[in-house]
């Protein structure tokens, strides 16, 4: 053997070794720290509320913003005792910013600024400022009022701000004393400022400069939101007597087979938590990319006897927040109910894109479709068992050698011709573009990025070179505006070859993983453009890459169509770009029921487009897992089938009947659905509220549901609960409100307040439209959604006690971005007095048009009972149709005493009457 050759022989056996480790072994705890391992992390734990840290001097209002200065009254360990500065910015819709930062010193060049995240904060958000006109000076605090009852108070000693409406405390910050800001120091003989993990050393040459404080929401009943961590909807609390749990931890990470009910970190971070009760419901973001840790502090932990004056609720939650690096720069969202949050969070970091309205229909994925041969059996087998999907997903081995941007040219040598053939039958295909780059010079990605210093760098100034599915890779800094627009370029048709116009993007591994890495991620003394450390963007190196991606996309067509990016790493303002999903679960049942609760808490931080792998990635489910978990995930979001590589085949036919046909049912009751979906999409483009809702944001005031994780909204008209066990017959549902509830499946009413048992078969699970609510639907089925573009439409009506229901449709070309030039269809419809209605919803802009030929063929009423004649009139044209008592319904075997209107034939875009009684 060559002496060359055996180095790399030695590497090519390490890299072997770790690609097993990950397939035999299920999730290694010790393969990740816990809050004792990491020093910021057990230093803030363990730090004594008191009084006497800090101090507030200098205030002052400038250009309409309160400055001040915090100074620090006691410093330890050689800190300096700089003051701090602190400044309060105030916007519209009540929302409060509190920046604290360190002092810049121009004469000390040793001190760079500290991080603070860009491409996050809404361009919009500067012109929504208020600027303060008075501050209300006392000797121990100034007070700012918002034009509303609202007062934001400033407490100079003891430090502390809070926020107050009617003299009742909404959320305060320091009011537990646990604020503490790190200021960098130079660094001392002998001090060693290295931390060591397994075999891993951080060098931080920067030192420490860690940031905690605590966050009070007053009487609040629960806490929700952080993600990305598999465990309840309502956050558990972490910290009090008898509790002893791990703070939950945001720290993007790939943890290999993740467990559910823990608070470790998974592949995504928002920080930003929301709270509530039936009086308010408040939030809180820390716009913060470094590691973080939040503990919930559950009444009597230990800082709760510090608890001062005025503040003696017993239902405050105290939350203590700590990071490793970066600034204060928080928000504070007053609510007051759980959709203004949503409202106040996203026109600060965003409202969700518009997807393309393929997007929304049904995904088929694995890892991997062989070859060409492969993906055309599959693609014709949908066909052959009448079930209709719209995308295939390529994973890593349809690459040359995982090189991203290639296709292997013996198993996919005509990818165009491929790709063409799915796009004849209206679908498309989606690959995997992932972020490590194989270290090979042949590469040209490799070559370019080489060439054009490109790449992040480790601690010694070298491109970083770490372990990921091709060996031997390096990570495109994506933090560099350049590299983001190197990037995007890649996605021309020109660069990226046999990639074609129905070709979308899938970005993976993104967190960024790195098999060799500490926390199989990158170390954090790498470091990035402008000399930042990867310690401060870790958390936000994933929704750059997925960006830059999704700009890529846009530029390919001419920044005219959507694009569509689906991404496993995530941060606050992810939802401006693309979907996400929740990485690589497992073919068991509690993964199945935690998925709901996971996507729930993306949905309330903004990321509404959002699902779980179906079926579960690790492992296989046997055909009754299988079949709930397509039940339930047809109306998730984001909807797509995905399997581990060592998994046996599972697509949706190969269980055979009754499974097939139950299957089927699912899917195409996702099809149906999608004329709602679309419309739920497009509110929550226009306001941030998610399209999967705990039923809390529907119904504020029903505590019942406060904790509930089994099951939904989706928007506002439909309640759906899973089935989670094997073997289940009968389910407990609860039904909010004082309302009507139609369950679905056999059209029955119930009265809402109460939970009711109701029998449940293999066929579905338990689904019921909200009295008072009008869903709009398309009943035949397709191969693929466009080929529905033209179908004719149904209204499903559930009349609420007092006879009267509304609901609405939204449609556009599904595609382009004319929508945001006016070019869509967004109507109302209202049934009142016996009478249906259509009329168009303000806001539609002159500009752009889009029409619509198709028609309402089919009108379902639930919940009719008074005595009715034997037909309708339509208005305009004086026209009457026949009116039905029947059981032809949404379902097979579904009976009700539903009401059809047959063949209204009213066109979907005009303004029309039906009267019925
Ligand atoms: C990661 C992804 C998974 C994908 C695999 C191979 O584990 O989470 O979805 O199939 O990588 O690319």
């Amino acid at each position: 053997m060559p002496l060359s050759t055996a180095p790399c022989l030695a590497l090519l056996y390490i890299f072997a070794l770790t690609l097993v480790a990950r397939s035999v072994y299920s999730w290694r705890r010790e393969e990740f720290r816990d809050c004792n391992q990491t020093p910021f992390c057990k230093q803030a734990r363990a730090a004594k509320p008191t009084h006497d840290k800090y101090e507030v001097f200098e205030v002052a209002l400038i250009n309409g913003d309160l400055h001040a200065k915090i100074l620090p009254l006691s410093t330890e360990n050689g800190e300096p005792s700089t003051p701090l500065s602190l400044e309060l910015l105030f916007y519209s819709d009540q929302i409060i910013r509190l920046k604290i930062n360190e002092l810049h010193d121009p004469s000390d060049e040793s001190k760079r600024n500290r991080f603070e995240v860009p491409n996050v904060i809404e361009n919009t958000l500067h012109g929504k400022r208020l600027r303060i006109r008075s501050v209300e000076k006392r000797e121990k605090m100034s007070i700012v009022s918002l034009a509303s009852d609202l007062e934001i108070v400033l407490q100079h000693k003891p430090f502390e701000i809070y926020v107050r409406d009617d003299k009742d405390r909404i959320l305060s910050f320091n009011n537990k004393g646990l604020f503490y800001f790190e200021q960098r120091r130079q660094k001392g003989e002998g001090d060693d400022w290295t931390e060591r993990f397994r075999t891993h050393t951080d060098s931080r040459p920067r030192g420490p400069q860690s940031i905690s404080f605590d966050v009070t929401f007053h009487g609040a009943d629960h806490v929700y939101g952080i993600p990305e961590h598999a465990t309840s909807l309502a956050l558990k609390y972490t910290r009090g007597p008898e509790i002893t749990s791990e703070p939950y931890r945001l720290f993007n990470l790939d943890v290999f087979e993740y467990i559910e009910e823990s608070p470790f970190g998974l592949y995504g971070s928002i920080p930003f938590m929301l709270s509530h009760s039936a009086a308010r419901s408040t939030g809180f973001f820390w716009l913060n990319s470094a590691e973080m840790l939040i503990d919930v502090l559950a009444p009597g932990w230990e800082g709760d006897d510090v608890n001062r004056r005025e503040v003696h609720e017993s239902d405050n939650i105290d939350t203590q927040w700590m990071s490793e690096s970066g600034i204060v720069d928080v928000f504070f969202f007053v609510g007051p109910k759980p959709k203004d949050l949503l409202r106040q969070y996203t026109s600060v970091t965003g409202l969700p894109n518009m997807p393309q309205h393929f997007a929304t229909a049904y995904h088929q994925s694995r890892w991997n479709y062989k070859d060409e041969a492969d993906v055309l059996k599959v693609d014709g087998a949908f066909d052959e068992n009448d079930i209709p999907y719209d995308v295939l997903w390529l994973d890593i081995d349809h690459t040359e050698g995982r090189r991203y941007f290639t296709f292997d040219k013996s198993l996919f040598p005509n990818p165009k011709e491929m790709q063409q053939k799915l796009a004849n039958k209206g679908r498309h295909m989606v690959t995997i573009v992932d972020p490590h780059i194989k270290r090979d010079d042949g590469f040209f990605v490799h070559k370019e990025a080489t060439s054009k210093g490109y790449y992040v760098k480790d601690a010694h100034g070298r491109d970083f070179d770490g372990w990921c599915w091709p060996g031997s890779s390096s990570y495109p800094d994506m933090l560099n505006p350049e590299v983001q627009k190197w990037w995007a370029e890649k996605f021309s048709f020109n660069n990226y070859v046999g990639s074609t116009p129905s070709l979308y993007i899938w970005n993976d591994m993104n967190e960024p993983s790195v098999f060799n890495g500490p926390e199989v991620s990158m170390p954090r003394d790498s470091v990035h453009h402008g000399d930042v450390e990867h310690r401060d963007v870790h958390n936000v190196y994933g929704y750059f890459f997925h960006m830059a991606t999704a700009d890529g996309l846009l530029q390919r067509s001419g920044g005219k169509d959507r694009p569509f990016v689906l991404s496993r790493a995530f941060f606050a303002g992810s939802q401006k770009v693309g979907a996400v999903w929740t990485g690589d679960n497992t073919a068991e049942w509690d993964h199945l029921q935690v998925s709901v609760p996971m996507v729930l808490s993306l949905g309330i931080t903004g990321l509404s487009f959002v699902g779980a792998d179906v079926g579960g990635f690790f492992g296989n489910p046997d055909p009754e897992l299988l079949t709930r978990w397509y039940q339930l995930a047809a109306y998730y979001p984001f909807f797509r089938a995905h399997a581990h590589l060592d998994t046996k085949r599972r697509e949706p036919w190969l269980f055979g009947e009754p499974y097939t046909s139950y299957i089927r049912d699912a899917i195409r009751e996702r099809y149906a659905l999608l004329p709602y979906f679309y419309t739920l999409f497009r509110e929550a483009n226009l306001t941030g509220v998610p399209i999967m809702r705990p039923l809390w944001m529907e119904f504020p005031d029903e505590e019942m549901t406060f904790a509930m994780d089994k099951e939904w909204m989706v928007g506002n008209s439909l309640l759906i609960h899973g089935v989670y066990a094997e073997g289940s017959t009968s389910e407990s549902v609860y039904l909010p409100g004082q309302g009507l509830w139609y369950e679905l499946k056999t059209g029955n009413s119930f009265p809402g307040g109460d939970y009711i048992k109701v029998p449940v078969s293999m066929s579905a699970i338990p689904m019921f439209q909200r009295g008072g609510t009008i869903i709009p639907r398309r009943e035949r089925p397709r191969r693929s959604s466009s080929q529905m573009v033209d179908d004719p439409y149904t209204l499903v009506i559930a009349l609420n006690n007092a006879h009267e229901a509304e609901g609405e449709i939204y449609i556009d070309d599904g595609k382009t971005f004319n929508f945001a030039e006016g070019a869509y269809i967004h109507r109302k419809f209202t049934f009142s007095q016996g009478s249906l209605k259509s009329s168009g919803i303000n806001g539609q802009r002159n500009g752009k048009v889009f029409t619509s030929s198709s028609l309402i063929e089919r009108i379902v009423i639930l919940g009719l009972e008074l005595p009715i004649t034997s037909h309708a009139t339509v208005e305009p044209g004086n026209r009457r149709i026949e009116l039905e008592v029947g059981s032809l319904l949404l379902r097979p075997g579904m009976q009700s005493n539903a009401y059809i209107l047959r063949k209204p034939n009213v066109l979907i875009s005009e303004d029309w009457s039906i009267k019925v009684l």
